[in-house]
């Protein structure tokens, strides 16, 4: 469903955000998308939804060849996804409930029609209650699963979640990935960049480890990173798929607490680029 084949981002300015780049993303599964600080997860993101193109490399998401897209089917491609911004992007001067409708404002669903969606997934997502406040109302938790309301609107095949945890105390942070594990077990594809090192070990999920930009591993298996961006060190690594069954359907509760290898940046320190 999502493909990148050796991808690359170099910004004017000459950065190099992401260098040869290449992973595979099936329909319907739950990825962590891992790295510190400028290591190029919220560029994957925006490479997803054609806010910009790749410099090299070819980009498909289910139908759509992203470097190839013509303008008039950019929007068919983001009906696809849905995004939750790293800053979040509310309105403050709008609701939750108009906050989680603007999707909806260019679409030719009638006003009662998308009232009952925008209300379906407020209460889906837990913030029912707060329909009629304001941003600046809601906690940091609240405006997350605002947020996250906000990316279902259109119900999307896919959602990029860009650290949803980031902000958060570690409970309140559990509760959002639970949400995201719960919509991900309706068949939605998820993607959540994220430095929580604990949400990640606690679940037996594939993780793309992002480090300036270069794979360092994919599927349990350590890569030949070495490119031509060597100043630009980054890294991928997937931690084998879960011996937790995703079973669709199945919630993150019913989900034994398995402690996975954690797969960390030190498990890599013996490879050099
Ligand atoms: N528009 C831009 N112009 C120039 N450089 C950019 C631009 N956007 C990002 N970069 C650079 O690309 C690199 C990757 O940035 P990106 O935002 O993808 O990192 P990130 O992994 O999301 O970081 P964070 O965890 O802090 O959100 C960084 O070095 C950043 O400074
Ligand atoms: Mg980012």
């Amino acid at each position: 469903m999502i493909r990148l084949d050796k991808v690359s981002k170099q910004f004017p300015t000459g950065v190099f955000a992401l260098s040869d780049i290449s992973f595979e993303i099936g329909k319907g599964e739950f990825v962590f998308l891992v790295g510190p600080t400028g290591s190029g997860k919220t560029t994957i993101f925006r490479l997803l939804t054609r806010e910009i193109l790749p410099t090299t490399g070819e980009i498909i998401v289910d139908n759509f060849d992203i470097a190839k897209l013509p303008n008039n089917k950019i929007s068919h491609l983001r009906k696809k996804i849905g995004v939750v911004f790293q800053d979040l992007k509310l309105l403050m001067d709008r609701t939750i409930f108009e906050n989680i409708a603007l999707p909806l404002e260019v679409s030719d669903i009638d006003s009662i029609a998308a009232t009952k969606i925008v209300e379906d997934i407020m209460e889906k997502v837990g913030i029912l209650a707060h329909r009629d406040k304001f941003p600046i109302q809601l906690s940091g938790g609240e405006l997350q699963r605002a947020a996250i309301a906000r990316a279902l609107t259109l119900k999307p095949d896919i959602v990029l979640a860009d650290e949803p945890t980031g902000n958060l105390d570690q409970a309140t942070a559990v509760e959002i990935v639970k949400l995201l594990l719960d919509i991900n077990s309706t068949g939605t594809t998820i993607i959540m960049a994220t430095h929580n090192e604990d949400v990640v070990k606690a679940l037996s999920k594939r993780v793309i480890i992002l480090d300036k930009g270069e794979l360092v591993g994919k599927d349990g298996k350590k890569l030949n990173t070495s490119t031509e961006h060597s100043e630009k060190k980054s890294a991928i690594i997937n931690v084998e798929d879960s011996k937790l069954e995703d079973k669709p359907g199945a919630k993150s509760e019913d989900k034994p607490e398995e402690k996975i290898k954690p797969v960390t940046k030190k498990e890599n320190e013996d490879e050099d680029f």
